[in-house]
């Protein structure tokens, strides 16, 4: 589902030649896709229903990973653009004021947890803190530390849109207008741009009401986008648009009027782009750079918790990090550009086995559920898993299969050093009822689709294993160990 959100502000894909994900070569595209998305709401239901019950492995749910790779195909088909183009600073400064996050607090406590003789009180749940909002000078914006002074910073709940095995998307409330409506948002640290549904004749989840709003502007300029399999056109807008009481004026966003049949099953009514205006299409401060720009947070970041196969729990901490959703220190990784969130990575590991070393561009997007990285370091990945096995000719180019009761740990190699995914996020599915073989979470996708070969896109597969702080004003990321891996 969350592709075709996530795919929004892409044009439509070149369509390659050989074996690929999206059905045969010669055939009517939009027809393809079609179908996949129709079977993909049936397996949908099936899958969710069985997992509910009693908690057995699913199947892999093909239709469903197709529709994820054709709109990630979508979704990065300028980035060749992005990342020749644009550095690592933009003539925008938002996070202007705004140092590197402080994480003194956070090394302490785990450094302190670690020694048997200390006396550390246990960080407190965040339902015994609820929300921010109101400033305090100077105060940490760390959440659950003991004695932790309230700052501003606000938690924005996410549900998880559980289906087919897969945690497929991650939504949040945000309220738009004035006097404010509640809306819901697939969250996408994949792109930069904020769009609801706006006097959408054709659209069936909840609607922003522009005309109830005191402070709605239209601009008038029309934005159309091409997607996947279909296309939406609105016009350029801004009005408030808030999350808890943190709130951004004038913020601006696509206001839709059509979207295409495919958005009818949508959990969510809208996107909230969280990556940099480098790659707005509307060129528009994204609405967390509002926030940077406006001081309205204690720290330039934000973090995620995304929980696996649960459908509540899911957060992102708006200024803030949250010591309770993690295990150990953060450790940082340095941005490589201001347009996704990327950073470098050096090769991926199976087990202690590391492929050779690789200069990948890896862009970390919690609108993805996959991982993507190019055919050939799919390839030599796979070649370190014993058993592993090319199910190119079931699903399409880029699909492999591993024995699901293989205890291989799969790993991202960043600075050097392995970062796991956890085997429940890793395994797709098993290929039927009575296999043995399980489908991979890491696909390879062929140069036929104009990706930028050593770009890799680090979806859910691998960010449920760990608590990521996007700091922005310290242009890094944080990887600190889930909760999840309990
Ligand atoms: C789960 O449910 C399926 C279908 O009802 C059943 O065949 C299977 O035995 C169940 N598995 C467990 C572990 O209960
Ligand atoms: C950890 O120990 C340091 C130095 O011993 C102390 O200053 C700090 O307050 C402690 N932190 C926590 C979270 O207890
Ligand atoms: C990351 O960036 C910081 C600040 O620019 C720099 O001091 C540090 O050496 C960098 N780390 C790596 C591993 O490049
Ligand atoms: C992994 O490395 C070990 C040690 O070099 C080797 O024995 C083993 O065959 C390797 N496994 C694979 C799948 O390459």
């Amino acid at each position: 589902m969350m592709n075709l959100h996530v795919a929004l502000f892409s044009s439509i894909l070149a369509i390659g030649s050989n074996a690929h994900p999206l059905g045969e070569p010669g055939r009517d595209k939009r027809h393809v896709i079609a179908n996949l998305r129709r079977n993909s709401f049936a397996v949908r239901r099936q899958s969710t229903t069985v997992k509910l019950q009693n908690g057995t492995q699913p199947v892999f749910d093909a239709p469903l990973v197709h529709m994820e790779v054709q709109g990630l195909l979508g979704k990065y088909s300028m980035a060749s653009d992005f990342l020749n183009g644009i550095s690592l600073n933009p003539d925008t400064q938002p996070d202007t004021g705004y140092g590197p996050f402080n994480d003194t607090p956070i090394l302490q406590y785990f450094a302190n947890a670690s020694k048997p003789s200390s006396l550390l009180t246990q960080p407190q749940p965040l339902s015994a803190r609820d929300g921010g909002g109101g400033a305090a000078a100077g105060a940490e914006p760390i959440l659950g530390l003991p004695d932790e002074p309230y700052a501003s910073f606000e938690l924005m709940p996410l549900t998880d849109d559980v289906a087919g095995g897969m945690d497929v998307s991650y939504y949040g409330p945000l309220k738009f207008g004035t006097p404010a409506q509640a809306l819901t948002v697939s969250v996408d640290t994949g792109s930069a741009d904020l769009w609801v549904p706006v006097a959408c004749p054709g659209c069936s989840n909840a609607q922003f009401d522009a005309a109830a709003s005191s402070t709605f502007r239209s601009t008038g300029r029309r934005a159309s986008v091409t997607y996947g399999a279909g296309r939406v056109a609105g016009t350029v807008a801004s009005d408030t648009v808030a999350l808890g009481a943190l709130s951004v004026d004038a913020q601006r966003f696509v206001a839709v009027r059509t979207e295409s049949q495919d958005f009818m099953d949508y959990p969510s009514s809208g996107l909230l782009g969280l990556a940099f205006r480098s790659i707005s299409r509307m060129d528009a401060p994204t609405f967390f750079e509002g926030l940077l720009a406006g001081r309205k947070l204690a720290a330039g970041i934000f973090s995620t918790h995304l929980t696996r196969g649960a459908e509540d729990g899911s957060q992102i901490c708006f200024g803030c990090y949250d010591l309770t959703k993690t295990t150990g220190p953060v450790e940082w990784l340095n941005l490589t550009s201001k347009t996704y969130w990327t950073v470098a990575m050096d090769g991926l590991a199976a087990g202690k086995n590391r492929t050779e070393p690789l200069s990948i561009i890896a862009a970390v997007d919690t609108g993805s559920s996959l991982i993507l990285v190019s055919d050939d370091v799919a390839r030599q990945f796979y070649g370190l898993i014993p058993g592993a096995q090319d199910a190119s000719a079931t699903y399409g180019g880029g699909f492999y299969t591993y024995p699901c009761a293989s205890p291989v740990t799969s790993s991202l190699v960043f600075s050097g050093r392995p970062y796991m995914i956890h085997q429940d996020d890793m395994n797709l599915g098993k290929l039927s009822d009575d296999s043995d073989d399980c489908v991979g979470g890491i696909i390879g996708i062929s140069s036929d689709y104009g990706l930028p070969a050593n770009l890799a896109i680090i979806g859910d597969v691998f960010l449920k294993s760990w608590y990521v702080t996007f700091d922005y004003a310290g242009s890094r990321l944080g990887l600190a160990p889930s909760i999840n891996n309990r």
